[in-house]
């Protein structure tokens, strides 16, 4: 495992778009797995400039997503469809068959969840995957809980997923209930994987991961530790806690 201590947000996005602008180099027909929230919008930015000027190229690249909430429709502002387009793939040359966000309003799940991985398979796997973490250690939307689904899945969100996320919606009672995720075996066959933690709000959770070397359903996040070939960018905020 590698880890990149940045100064701040800034800085950590331009090293993680440097990892992403590296692999579409080393393979143009790549395979990347994105995530959404507040985290990675620093990272769409550098790689929306890169692509306008020319350093980097999309057209052959194929993406998929993490997770999406259910019931949501893709035209929905808090709809990760709408996030994804409104933040990287609008600005980018990516072809529109290309990215794949799962989708929040399929009528049989089971069905759209193996669909879904078998896309992720046909196209070859995942080369680069990167993930975010919630404050409560869950990766996409695998929450804590005493067992994990391996594979795309529809979850039950948290009481504490809800209320963080509630931030984005006019109230908590807005927010969707349940969520469509790519599950933890899924995250962990990609190739390469990059984490990236930022804020002070996360700081508990780089500590606890740094520190405590075990691995737990109830901190989905410790699953990484499994991984050959993990990247963690964290900034000055979240490694508050990394020096007592
Ligand atoms: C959401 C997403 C996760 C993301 C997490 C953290 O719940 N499903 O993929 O990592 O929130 O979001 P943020 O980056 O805004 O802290």
């Amino acid at each position: 495992m590698k880890v990149l201590f940045k100064n701040d947000y800034n800085e950590v996005s331009k090293a993680a778009a440097e990892i992403f602008i590296k692999q579409i180099h080393d393979k143009p027909d790549s395979v990347l797995c994105l995530a959404t929230g507040s985290t990675p919008l620093g990272l769409y930015s550098e790689l929306i400039a890169a692509n306008k000027q020319g350093t980097v190229d999309f057209s052959d690249v194929t993406t998929f997503n993490l997770d999406e909430y259910v019931g949501l429709d893709p035209k929905h502002e808090q709809s990760y469809k709408y996030f994804m387009e409104d933040n990287l793939f609008n600005h980018i040359n990516i072809k529109k068959d290309h990215y794949n966000v799962p989708s929040g309003i399929e009528s049989d799940y089971d069905a759209y969840c193996k669909k879904y991985e078998d896309k992720i398979e046909s196209a070859g796997g995942i080369d680069l995957l990167l993930i975010g973490v919630g404050e409560n250690g869950h990766i996409a939307f695998n929450e804590p809980d005493k067992s994990l689904s391996a594979v795309t899945h529809v979850v039950d969100l948290t009481e504490d997923t809800i209320q963080v996320n509630s931030r984005f919606f006019a109230s908590a009672d807005e927010v969707p209930k349940k969520a469509v995720t790519m599950g933890m075996g899924s995250i962990l066959k990609a190739k390469k994987i990059v984490l990236i933690i930022t804020g002070d709000k996360k700081a508990h959770v780089l500590e606890r991961l740094m520190n405590d070397k075990s691995i737990s359903t109830e901190f989905p996040v410790s699953f990484v530790l499994t991984h050959r070939d993990v990247t963690i960018i964290a900034d000055a905020a979240a490694c508050k806690n990394m020096h007592k």
